[in-house]
């Protein structure tokens, strides 16, 4: 599957409140309230700065949103929607590795990008070791769930090196 990935600009926000608000997402807050997404908006939580939100367009539709948080900083991380139609089709996986070669080509002072998940999340877990990442945390009880549960959470990260050689180096839990 081959997708484009397309900046979000201002005049997108009706096309961006309809897109989150559309489908519920699984491992976020919902289906969110159509007047928060329009205060973010506002507010440039899509484009700023310090964020950078691209659409991903496959066979000329908007399958899913990848959006660079913390973009300034030295370790971006970022936000990965795929709607519930287009799932387990390896876009998940094209955009992880398209925003990897994006924040590394475009930031050469940054040395890594970092990720984090619930632990249940199998398919996003599956995304990272695809393009990469290696774990890097498991943080026991750190995701309360909007199910009054509390899971495990994980984090990945890439290292530019890894990148560069194509070799994922695993942390040295003995040092
Ligand atoms: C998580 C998400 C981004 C993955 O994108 P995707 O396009 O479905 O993923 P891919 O098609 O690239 O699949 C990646 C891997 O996950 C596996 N996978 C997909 N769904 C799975 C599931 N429900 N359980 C286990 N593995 C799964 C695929 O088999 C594939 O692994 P493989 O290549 O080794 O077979 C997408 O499912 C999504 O948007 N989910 C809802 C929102 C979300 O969870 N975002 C991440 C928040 S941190």
């Amino acid at each position: 599957m081959t997708a484009d990935f397309i900046p979000f600009v201002p005049d997108d926000a009706d096309d961006l409140v309809a897109f989150l608000t559309g489908e519920a997402w699984p491992f976020h807050t919902g289906v969110p309230q159509e007047a928060a997404v329009r205060s973010r908006i506002a507010a440039g939580h899509y484009d700023d700065d310090d964020e950078r939100t691209f659409w991903i367009v496959t066979g000329g539709e908007r399958a899913g949103l990848v959006r660079l948080q913390d973009f300034s900083d030295d370790t971006p991380l970022f936000d990965l929607r795929i709607r519930a139609a287009h799932r387990g089709k390896g876009l998940g996986t094209e955009a992880v590795r398209w925003l990897v070669r994006h924040l590394f080509e475009s930031r050469p002072e940054i040395r890594r990008i970092e990720g984090t998940t619930r632990h249940d999340n199998l398919a996003m877990r599956a995304v990272f070791l695809r393009a990469g990442f290696a774990k890097e945390a498991h943080y026991r009880e750190g995701w309360p769930g909007l199910d009054g549960k509390v899971y495990d959470s994980v984090g990945y990260g890439i290292l530019r090196s890894d990148w560069e050689s194509g070799v994922v180096t695993p942390p040295d839990w003995n040092s």
